[in-house]
């Protein structure tokens, strides 16, 4: 019988902005992120007797253009570990309508851990983080649950993720907000090259984070939400600076993104504990505790065109 592997997303803390190889996907730098169990995706995969693989995603065939990085990275993968079958892969995103989270960190995991079952390769964990992380960077950390470190490598066999705690007893929930834009795309990809390329505080980037990194950890092990919010901002913030001073300049933000950070300054000289992360679009994710959380979504809901999803700690694989 043909398993499913799920995956779930996860939310960068310290960020992941800049490859040092773009073909290996090695980063410049270690990142850390809390996995998140409203968002996952579950993959399965199944051996076909044909030359070309066939991909479902949500329930519908994709087309050539439409799969061609999940054939490349399923190419890489038959040539990686030797093998020459193709697949039918049916993939689903549950991901609360537009909740405002990439699916490719969940995706890329699920999909590794998908075609190690199918195949029988027997990865380990770290193994099977490198696997992801050849699809997508971030999906080297959805591997665990909790609180997981990326560390950055100097090669394909060195650069993967680690738990720091998968099951961590601490008050900490995310409030995602979304903005309901559309917002011209910039990718990752295309925005961290030109960052690396062109700013000139990407070298001081790069010691930001090896010190954010050590002071988050503490933060973690000390479960001092308000420490661990007050670096994931900082350092939020600190990747949309590089974005703020390339050449050109470029920025993620809309003017609603702009918005919730003054709101949430806001709240926060009022007492309430909030801190914000965003990625490589214009939605906030807020980090608080259940309570400030609650008292946040309902600021939040005033708002017109955004709309809030909660998400509490999530697991690493499962498979069933
Ligand atoms: O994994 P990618 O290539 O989608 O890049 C993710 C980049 C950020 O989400 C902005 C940061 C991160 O560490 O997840």
């Amino acid at each position: 019988m043909t398993k499913t592997a799920r995956a779930f997303t996860n939310i960068a803390l310290i960020k992941y902005w800049g490859k040092k190889d773009q073909k290996l996907k090695l980063p410049y730098t270690n990142s850390l992120s809390l996995t998140l169990d409203r968002f996952y995706t579950d993959t399965s995969s199944e051996i076909i007797d044909s030359s070309k693989d066939i991909i479902y995603l949500n329930d519908m065939l994709l087309n050539e253009e439409q799969s061609k990085r999940i054939i490349k990275y399923l190419d890489s993968t038959r040539k990686k570990y030797n093998f020459s079958e193709h697949f039918k892969i049916n993939s689903v995103n549950h991901v609360p309508t537009s909740a405002g989270f990439a699916s490719s960190a969940s995706g890329f995991a699920a999909l590794a851990a998908s075609i190690d079952q199918t195949m029988a390769l027997n990865l380990d964990k770290s193994q099977l983080s490198i696997l992801a992380r050849r699809g997508s960077g971030s999906a080297s950390r959805s591997i665990y649950g909790g609180f997981v470190e990326w560390i950055a490598g100097d090669n394909n066999n060195n650069s993967f993720a680690v738990p720091i705690d998968e099951n961590p007893d601490i008050d900490l929930e995310i409030l995602s907000a979304v903005i309901n834009k559309k917002a011209k795309k910039i990718s990752s990809t295309s925005g961290m090259e030109k960052s690396v390329e062109t700013s000139p505080f990407y070298p001081n980037w790069v010691k930001l984070v090896s010190s954010e990194t050590n002071e988050i950890k503490q933060a973690i092990k000390q479960k001092d939400i308000q420490k661990i919010g007050e670096i994931a901002e900082h350092n939020a913030m600190s990747m949309h600076a590089l974005t703020l001073s390339a050449k050109p300049s470029f920025t993620y933000f809309e003017p609603e993104t702009v918005e919730i950070i003054h709101l949430i300054q806001e709240l926060r000289q009022k007492g309430i504990l909030a801190y914000v992360t965003i990625d490589a679009g214009p939605n906030v994710k807020i980090l608080g505790t259940h309570k400030s959380i609650e008292q946040i979504k309902s600021y939040l809901n005033n708002l017109s065109d955004v709309t809030t999803v909660v998400a509490n700690i999530g697991h690493g694989i499962q498979y069933f």
